[in-house]
């Protein structure tokens, strides 16, 4: 695929309309379809105030920020789509509407369009079941805000051929994006390995050990992260980062590792979603204050310690499983959301022994699953390696 390639985006809602403002910006022809009117509307509205906004910081000019939004067709109708060499879908998450619209486009495009989804927790294969030629169905994960977060999941399913994979891993890496490959397994990588950074913050908040803010502090000021978890799940949404928990569990068969909170079913239930309703963890009211949390760099590091041990741990798991490459893996954790360090490295410098006590500590008191050490992780200590020598 080249620069000629004609790109389709179906769904115009904020991956869609992102996803093609990167495709346009890399120059490609691009096709925007939404079959409602107004969404369409509202991207084109969105995509210009966004290129206003690149041309006031002088990111781009006047010319530049003309041609890409003069390079998007804002359509209504799939039957636009049928000169596209890939399509990439971000449709409302629903596996049975996904494998209806695979039908369909595959009726439209021709024999090698590329048909993509951007599904976070679906399963590949299942979407590219829908499709007669079912080998050239991928996924293609982008994070939130597409044209800001640099990490793109590739995601072949066991129906996707080698080719299909290749030329859809080298368009992303020419739209100047970190591609990392993974296995189509719940969560892909980073909404797998990230779960502990949400449960297990709610489970420390739930056992009484520390509050929000205090939970919030230690991660951010101890642990280095960019945001705390809290805050992160406020900005996310409660009922939308519930959702993905409770999918992510059923998925992988009620896993205790992925074991959702009722403090954020309640949160959830009650409407506080987090920024977008007002009220989450913390209240977003106008003049009211954050609380101020517990400064205590004791308590501070045990929270970080435990959650950081849980996140290497999944990581640990995920390489045990071949669901990805460490280099990926780590890569995936600091490129999608910002983490302050791959998390396999991170464990190298903790040394591989220290996680494994604690994980170990932690499973003798709770006697839970939950806490079970991944078996790389024992055989490297066993054999006195590291994940990287
Ligand atoms: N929001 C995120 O943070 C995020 C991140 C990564 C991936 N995703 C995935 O991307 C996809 C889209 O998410 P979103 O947040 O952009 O959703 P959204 O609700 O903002 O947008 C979805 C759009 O799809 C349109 N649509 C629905 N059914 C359609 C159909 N049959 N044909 C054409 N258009 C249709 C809707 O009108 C809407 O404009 C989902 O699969 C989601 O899981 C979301």
């Amino acid at each position: 695929m080249n620069k000629e390639t004609v790109v389709g985006v179906l769904g115009a809602g904020s991956m869609g309309s992102g996803i093609a403002q990167i495709a346009a910006t890399q120059k490609h022809q691009v096709v925007l379809v939404d079959l409602n009117d107004a969404a369409l509307v509202k991207a084109e509205a969105s995509l210009n105030k966004i290129l206003a906004r690149l041309v006031e910081k002088e990111k781009i000019d006047e010319a530049t920020s003309k041609a890409i939004i003069g390079r998007i067709k804002f359509s209504n109708t799939v039957n636009d789509f049928s000169n596209c060499g890939i399509i990439i879908e971000a449709i409302i998450e629903n596996v049975k509407v996904k494998q209806q619209v695979f039908t369909e486009l595959e009726s439209i495009v021709s024999e090698d369009c590329i048909l993509a989804s951007n599904t976070s927790s679906l399963s590949i294969a299942s979407i590219a079941s829908a499709c007669k030629k079912s080998d050239r169905v991928i996924g293609i994960h982008f994070f939130n805000p597409a044209p800001l977060m640099p990490l793109v999941e590739i995601i072949p399913a066991v129906q996707t051929a080698e080719a299909t994979k290749d030329t859809a891993r080298a368009l992303i890496d020419s739209w100047k994006k970190v591609t990392v490959l993974t296995k189509d397994t719940p969560g892909f990588i980073v909404n797998r390995v990230a779960r502990p950074f949400y449960g297990e913050a709610l489970k420390i908040y739930e056992e009484g050990i520390a509050d929000f803010a205090t939970i919030d502090w230690a991660m951010t000021e101890l642990g280095g992260f960019r945001m705390g978890p809290f805050t992160l799940m406020d900005y996310i949404g409660n009922d939308v980062n519930y959702t993905v928990t409770e999918t992510v569990f059923a998925a992988f068969y009620n896993d205790p590792r992925y074991r959702p909170s009722f403090t954020q079913k309640r949160h959830s239930e009650a409407g506080w979603f987090g920024r977008k309703s007002g009220r989450g963890f913390f209240d977003y009211a106008e003049g009211v204050e954050k609380p101020e949390p517990n400064k205590d760099e004791e308590l501070g590091g045990e929270i970080v310690n435990r959650i950081v041990v849980m996140l290497i741990n999944e990581a640990a798991d995920a390489l045990f499983l071949n669901i990805a490459t460490k280099e990926d893996i780590d890569l995936a954790m600091t490129k999608g959301v910002n983490y302050p360090c791959g998390l396999l490295e991170w464990a190298d410098a903790i040394g591989l022994e220290e996680v494994l006590l604690r994980l170990e500590f932690l499973h003798a008191e709770y006697g839970d699953d939950r806490y079970r050490p991944s078996v790389l992780l024992r055989r490297l200590v066993r054999e006195d390696k590291t994940f990287y020598n």
